[in-house]
């Protein structure tokens, strides 16, 4: 006879998602954002909290509902989001699935620039890399993910980030057909052990396989 499989669990674990894009003011009406819709993160969060995991979700702008038994921490900018991560530590795992903005706007209006006034020349400074401070820091969680949303060369350029973050695990998604805001994608995982090449797949299933191993790896 077989041996039951094992039962799956993140009970006594917390886990920090970053989730959605980040909001760069340029003015009070105006900002700098990445394309996000937020669904892949809330769906890894969901997925967290199903198999008993306290599961931060740091969230930056998205219209989506807190997903059930998920403390949810709203933020707005990248600075905000990475005080957010940062405050929710430690944690036994974090995974990084945010959009964030890579730049923010040096001098913001304070009032909302006009169209007739002279044409807005926006200066910008670089945004901290959430991920890589992370990798870095004394306060590291044992097993720390990215993801990276790529055009092309999709593995190279995502091995490249795992090397340069030091991630432990980068989801790699193939966004060169238009997947954005959509409920499926194609994920490759790339860890230490090598690449794994899932199927498309929709989101919830994304993130229910990626709990799954998430749970493994922390036992
Ligand atoms: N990330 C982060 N903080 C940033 C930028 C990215 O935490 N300021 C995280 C993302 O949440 C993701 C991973 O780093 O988990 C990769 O993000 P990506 O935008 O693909 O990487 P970049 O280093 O910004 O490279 P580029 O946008 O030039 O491809
Ligand atoms: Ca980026």
């Amino acid at each position: 006879m077989l041996a039951p499989a094992p039962m799956r669990s993140l009970t006594g674990k917390r886990v920090i998602v970053t989730a959605g894009p980040t909001h760069e003011p340029i003015d009070p009406v105006r900002y700098i954002a990445n394309r996000s819709s937020g669904k892949q993160g809330f769906a890894i969060a969901a997925a967290l909290a199903r198999l008993g995991a306290d599961v931060r979700l740091i969230a930056g702008p998205v219209m989506l509902p807190t997903p059930a038994g998920v403390t949810r921490i709203d933020v707005e900018t990248a600075r905000e989001m990475a005080q957010a991560v940062d405050t929710a530590l430690p944690a036994d795992a974090a995974v990084m699935v945010a959009a964030v903005a890579d730049w923010r706007v040096d001098a913001i209006a304070g009032q909302k620039i006009k169209k007739g006034d002279a044409q807005p020349a926006l200066t910008l400074t670089e945004n901290p890399d959430i991920l890589a401070e992370l990798g870095r820091s004394a306060r590291r969680p044992r097993l720390l993910i990215g993801f990276a949303a790529e055009t092309e060369r999709v593995i190279e350029h995502a091995a490249a980030k795992r090397a340069r973050k030091q991630a432990d695990w980068i989801v790699a998604n193939d966004v060169s057909g238009d997947v954005m805001g959509g409920d499926a994608n194609t994920i490759h995982l790339i860890t230490a052990d090598g690449v794994e090449h899932w199927a498309k797949l929709p989101k919830d299933e994304v993130a229910a396989r990626l709990a799954g191993k998430i749970a493994d790896a922390l036992q």
